[in-house]
């Protein structure tokens, strides 16, 4: 269970997530494209998809010649990944707020795409990230953009919950709950979970978005949603 959020939790949801999130603006023609321009060449590597939900990006790590490991703390989403990625790779259900199942120095990247934003703690699961990386290896995350949904009157530079909720997957829009974080916190928690800052990127959607949603696309193209990051391991 991820806690409080049934998109993810519950059956229907989650296969509604699954299949909207496949071709969409936000991430099929947004997220996803910046995520795999840094990814770059992944051929060979051991790769932790760390919230993996029904394995797309899983499917693409795959398909570009990586070992893949992908995680998820929904039993919907685990099931979904599983019959989409069969005896591919292997997937497990697991929380990042919780040490993660798997031994130290077993992956070369770790990928965490639109996930850490539903932890209340960062520095466990970076740590965690940290601990699973070899010598050398790489942290790749999105999470939501610390200026994405921030009201006149909220508090940029605290962490906090933020109740919100989302369209396109049910009749009605589903409440989804995650933590804002200013960038200095971002940037300092990957920072004291033992990684070194290497970029950090503010997509843009790809020419295509406009053809399915122009204003959403128009929007993205002059207002961050999401941020990227891109870490190595810092040496011990
Ligand atoms: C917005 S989806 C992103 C999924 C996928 N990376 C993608 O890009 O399509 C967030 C995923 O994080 C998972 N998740 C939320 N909290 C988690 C936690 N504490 N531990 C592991 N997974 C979690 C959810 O179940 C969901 O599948």
């Amino acid at each position: 269970m991820t806690g409080s959020n049934p998109l993810y939790d519950d059956p229907n949801l989650a296969a509604s997530y699954a299949r909207v999130t496949a071709s969409n603006v936000c991430n099929a023609e947004y997220e996803r494209p910046a995520v795999r321009a840094i990814l770059g060449d992944v051929r060979d590597l051991d790769v932790l998809d760390a919230g993996a939900a029904a394995g797309e990006h899983s499917a693409w790590l795959l398909a570009g010649g990586a070992r893949v490991v992908a995680l998820d703390a929904s039993e919907s989403m685990v099931r979904l990944a599983r019959a989409r990625l069969g005896d591919a790779a292997r997937v497990l259900q697991a929380d990042l707020a919780q040490p993660l199942p798997l031994p130290e120095r077993a992956f070369d990247l770790v990928l965490s795409s639109l996930t850490l934003h539903y932890v209340a703690d960062w520095l466990g699961p970076l740590r965690e990230f940290r601990r699973v990386l070899r010598p050398g290896g790489r942290l790749v995350f999105s999470t939501h953009h610390p200026s994405a949904a921030l009201e006149p009157d909220d508090d940029y530079f605290a962490v906090r919950l933020v109740d919100d909720a989302f369209g396109d997957f049910a009749v009605e829009k589903v409440p989804v709950r995650y933590y804002h974080r200013p960038l200095e916190k971002i940037v300092d928690d990957v920072v004291a979970a033992g990684f070194v800052l290497r970029a950090l990127r503010e997509p843009r959607p790809t020419p295509d978005a406009h053809r399915q949603d122009a204003a959403l696309a128009a929007k993205l193209r002059i207002r961050p949603w999401f941020l990227v990051v891109d870490a190595a391991a810092a040496p011990r």
